[in-house]
């Protein structure tokens, strides 16, 4: 939710801010806008839509500077809108801001200031406090990161900020608290953002902020202090552990396909030293030291939102299978308001690509709370989810920058596949079952290149659907969850309305739905499940619906009563639902093109979802 980028050193900074905004514009795309200081003023550029926009609108009126802060938006308090778009200024035109997260008793703050004779321009949370940062600093003789930090004192919510003043020049403050920022440290020279992407680049030294923690950046340097604690607090830069390539489109026209194709190999990095084919085992270090707390637990809660909820269905299947643990399932926006059964025989697991989404960390806190031990999955290393868990698992999928989520997805549901085989071959999966499971992952790589070789094939399928305003998505056990992922990947970059549901619940109500217009996408893999699929799928036909079928296997009944199938390696049938994802990935991306979708970044969403 909305990209912030800073630069602090002696170049014209207007070309890094403005690069660095379309790396992080996958994080909110509405508007965008610049602030400058140059002499002693600040002068800002803002304009609704995206960074293309503001870059026009710079030509028209160019500004220049080297200090700067620029913000990419995506909308919670205000339309999308020139006023409503970051940077926010006070009423006396010298302190600007730029803001990540919500601002929840802005109201009252407004209140509080329009009494003192403040005026508000925008419908944003984020004016409130950029003016409460004037009134503390123009009335109590503070310095300028003094008086931020007051003004953060009086803020209810969450906030990732960074804010100058004309009348302290030179000077850059940035604050956390539940939206992440990273400093990026180079040779007289800093940069500020909401991750990471946009400073590579320049340079590999970097320094997460913490909650809670304060920066200020002078001609003398940087100095982080941790107003919780009230002290300095000295931190190490670590290095930046992925590649500029990784997150350019390369010669691939979207970063969704890019990140679709990347599967073959990153599904492998995520077993990279942890799976042995040929002893039939799996390895986790980052939780090795907590193994038997976590085989002991009475119950486990697996919490997570979005793609990141359907991998944890997935891992509930598996790990009740092998570990005999009751699991549930649920989102973190449930989890966190409710009451749920949770002690120290606990493990959450709570799962995420970013890292970063407001909802699974309050999760993830209230379970450390009542006493659970918290496991962490997640792809971005260093983020707040890995450093709040008590021990974690990386996907290791590389930077996903689409803001459909696909490679992370199929890397989550690998990470619980090696854990469910852990359990497995710690109780009583057998040596012989666990090398077939474990040869199966491992191979992976190469179906899932098979399937992306006959990406035409389902090129046609999307072809004959594309005009169809509603899509069904059925299966069973383990290929529920995939039905799920399929209908949210096809809602989210296609605006089709789609919905996955569990293949037999289907004539418990949807079934009123279908005719000879709604295509029903059916997984049907040739395991224990396969005739309970075909009968649900004879219920669609019987109904006129148009079938698309994925299966590992065509028999005649299936080509006989399909309209297209869509066809997915054979192999061992856990292996199945990761398969059959990477190919409905396909089926909402040819879909999405055809009708001419912005796939990159569909309308109304963000990537990393830091506000409630
Ligand atoms: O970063 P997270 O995995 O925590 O994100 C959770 C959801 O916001 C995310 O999966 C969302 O549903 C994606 N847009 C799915 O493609």
């Amino acid at each position: 939710m909305c990209g912030i980028i800073s630069y602090y050193g002696k170049r014209d900074s207007v070309p890094f801010l403005i690069n660095g905004l379309r790396r992080l514009e996958y994080r909110g795309y509405d508007s965008a806008g610049i602030a400058l200081m140059k002499d002693g003023s600040i002068e800002a550029v803002k304009k609704a839509g995206k960074v293309d926009e503001l870059e026009k609108k710079l030509k028209e009126s160019p500004i220049k500077g080297s200090i700067g802060i620029a913000h990419t938006r995506w909308a919670t308090h205000g339309e999308p809108s020139d006023i409503n778009a970051h940077p926010h200024k006070d009423k006396t035109g010298k302190i600007f801001l730029i803001h990540n997260g919500i601002i929840e008793n802005y109201s009252t703050i407004k209140e509080v200031l329009t009494r003192k004779g403040f005026q508000f321009k925008s419908q944003t949370d984020t004016e409130a406090l950029v003016n409460l940062i004037s009134d503390i600093y123009y009335a109590d003789g503070l310095n300028f990161e003094q008086a931020v930090e007051a003004a953060l004192n009086q803020v209810v919510g969450t906030y990732g900020i960074v804010a100058f003043c004309s009348d302290e020049p030179n000077k850059l403050v940035a604050a956390r608290h539940g939206s992440p920022l990273v400093l990026g440290v180079g040779k007289d020279e800093y940069f500020i953002a909401s991750d990471a992407s946009p400073i590579v680049e320049h340079t590999r030294n970097v320094i997460y902020l913490d909650e809670g923690e304060i920066i200020t950046i002078n001609e003398k340097g940087h100095s982080i202090r941790s107003m919780k604690d009230d002290v300095i607090v000295n931190k190490e830069t670590t290095e930046i552990e992925f590649s500029i390539e990784e997150i350019e489109k390369g010669e691939f026209p979207h970063f969704m396909l890019k990140e679709i194709y990347e599967q073959v190999f990153t599904i492998k990095d995520t077993m990279r030293g942890r799976i042995n084919p040929i002893d039939g085992t799996a390895h986790l270090g980052g939780i090795e030291h907590q193994m038997s707390r976590i085989q002991n637990a009475h119950r486990i809660y697996i919490t997570a939102c979005g793609t990141s909820w359907h991998a944890g269905l997935i891992g509930k299947y598996l790990i009740e299978e092998y570990a005999g643990i009751p699991v549930h399932v649920e989102y973190a926006s449930e989890f966190r308001y409710r009451k749920p059964i949770v002690d120290s025989n606990t493990v959450v697991i709570g799962i995420s690509q970013s890292g970063e989404t407001a909802d699974t960390l309050a999760a993830i806190r209230k379970a450390k709370d009542f006493g659970a031990l918290t496991v962490g999955i997640c792809n971005v290393v260093g983020s707040s989810v890995a450093r709040e868990t008590d021990c974690g698992i990386y996907t290791h999928a590389g930077p996903e920058i689409g803001v459909a989520s696909t490679k992370a997805f199929t890397s989550q549901v690998t990470v619980l596949f090696l854990l469910s085989l852990c359990f497995g071959r710690n109780k009583n999966l057998s040596s012989q079952t666990g090398k077939k499971y474990a040869t199966a992952l491992f191979n992976i790589g190469e179906h899932v290149k098979t399937i992306l070789d006959g990406s035409d094939s389902i090129l046609e399928v999307a072809k004959s659907t594309v005009k169809a305003d509603n899509f069904l998505y059925l299966g069973r056990g383990l290929n529920f969850p995939v039905a799920l992922e399929g209908a949210l990947k096809l809602k989210e970059i296609s605006y089709i309305h789609a919905e996955g549901y569990p293949a037999a619940e289907m004539k418990h109500g949807p079934i009123a739905l279908i005719d000879e217009k709604m295509p029903v996408v059916c997984l049907a893999p040739h395991d224990k499940t396969f005739q309970k699929v075909l009968s649900n799928i004879q219920e669609v036909k019987a109904r006129k619906g148009v079938i698309i079928t994925v299966t590992d296997k065509r028999t005649p009944e299936l080509e006989k009563i399909s309209d297209y199938i869509i066809d997915v390696p054979s192999t061992h049938p856990k292996v199945f639902p990761i398969l059959s994802s990477v190919s409905l990935q396909l089926l909402a991306y040819h879909l999405a093109v055809l009708r001419d979708c912005d796939i990159d970044q569909p309308r109304n969403l963000a990537k990393s979802v830091t506000v409630e």
